[in-house]
């Protein structure tokens, strides 16, 4: 694979197969369930690992090969899993490190399904999960043991924006067993403002239904990381455990989201600095949470770890839970809607919506606020971004 250096460059050719056949500029979509071997011998052969080449699509298929090797190259990886959505790609990656008897350590404050995944799932199958602050490193040593197979932690964390210093959680971690894998959820921040395997990560995850398709109109997800273990997430975690596979057009779909991808996140970064500032000058909100704000307590960690902007997500609280929902059926522009990374301004309640699998007690321990609103600013005008907001404001 040629090797382009610039993350724009990359995401429009790193990974790139060429169409010897018709010349086709962009990569067509397979849509195929299965491919035809040319005798026994053959597809002996490819099932034991002696022949590349596809053999059914639960495997491999071309255009989602050309998006995992892509997404590799963005993120700084050897290799890359894709998966039929966000948790679709933790649940393969978790059941390809955890098992019975094994413990994960995970930061309190995480995406409302990762946080069941890990709370209600996987303990009902032996694995031992402790939750903590991982940005507390004292907690951190505390907590590992001699059977912790993993680390796991989001940053900026879904919906408060905690930074974790992930090169030094890589270093506590790794210095108490090498074998502990650390692993990242960058759905928020994007490869495009931060690649926690240059910090010592050693395996990231995404939701692609976000920043890295860009247009709210797919369902995806990612692991990434050495070749040896994203071999170990496509043949088991993938193929044996969750079946959770991206279908061909999906890829293509973030294929041709990722061409924009650049441009895309300078907008979002730019827009959120703004929002935010906007946000922090507005009298009826008590905190703002967004990395690129002085007054904000993961400020300086994240400058050092987020080296190309702050991205677009913002959370920021008003006094009570009813005052943050008649702010939000307020708004003309920015729409009441839970995901993030799309083109339109997205906004919603996280403790009534995406943190719902969170008990009251938990939310409190997360640090999620009932008057907690997450905001996801899109490509429009800021300008008109803020509008919108300041006439929902005058209704409070
Ligand atoms: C940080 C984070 N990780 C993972 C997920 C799950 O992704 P998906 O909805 O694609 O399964 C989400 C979804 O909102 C998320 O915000």
């Amino acid at each position: 694979m040629a090797d382009y250096k610039n993350f724009g460059t990359k995401t429009i050719h790193a990974g790139n197969i060429k169409d010897t056949q018709f010349g086709a500029l962009t990569m067509p979509i397979y849509q195929t369930s299965t491919f035809v071997f040319d005798d026994c011998a053959q597809g002996a052969a490819r099932f034991a690992g002696q022949e590349d080449g596809f053999i059914y699509t639960r495997l491999g298929n071309p255009t989602t090969k050309m998006l995992q090797d892509k997404i590799a190259a963005l993120e700084g990886g050897e290799a890359c899993q894709a998966a039929a959505s966000g948790m679709g790609a933790i649940s393969a990656c978790i059941w390809s490190i955890a098992g019975a008897g094994k413990k994960i350590v995970a930061d309190k404050t995480l995406y409302g399904c990762t946080f069941a995944l890990l709370s209600a799932g996987v303990t009902q199958y032996g694995v031992e999960v402790e939750f903590i602050d991982t940005s507390d490193f004292d907690a951190l040593k505390k907590a590992l043991t001699d059977n912790t197979c993993m680390v796991y932690l989001e940053t900026p964390a879904n919906p408060n924006m905690k930074i974790t210093d992930i090169a030094e959680v890589a270093k506590i971690a790794h210095g108490y067993n090498k074998d502990i894998k650390v692993v990242c959820d960058n759905t928020f921040a994007s490869p495009y403002c931060q690649q926690p395997l240059s910090l010592g990560a050693d395996v990231v995850v995404h939701s692609a239904t976000k920043y890295l398709n860009g247009h709210g109109d797919v369902i995806a997800g990612f692991v990434v990381g050495s070749a040896e273990f994203i071999q170990k997430v496509a043949m088991f975690g993938i193929k044996d455990m969750t079946g959770a596979v991206m279908g061909p057009f999906e890829a293509f779909l973030i294929l041709r989201g990722l061409k924009t991808m650049e441009v895309r996140m300078m907008r979002h970064c730019e827009n959120g600095m703004k929002v935010a500032e906007y946000l922090e000058s507005q009298p009826k909100v008590t905190k703002v949470n967004y990395p690129g704000l002085k007054s904000f307590k993961g400020y300086e960690v994240a400058k050092k770890q987020m080296k190309n902007g702050f991205g677009g997500m913002i959370s920021f609280e008003v006094a009570t839970r009813a005052e943050g929902e008649k702010l939000c059926n307020s708004l003309k522009l920015c729409t009441l809607a839970v995901s993030l990374g799309d083109a339109e301004t997205l906004i919603e309640h996280p403790a009534s919506m995406t943190h719902s699998t969170y008990s009251a007690e938990d939310l409190k321990e997360a640090g999620i606020q009932e008057g907690l609103i997450r905001l996801s600013c899109g490509l429009e005008n800021a300008e008109d971004i803020i509008a919108d907001l300041d006439q929902a404001f005058k209704q409070i």
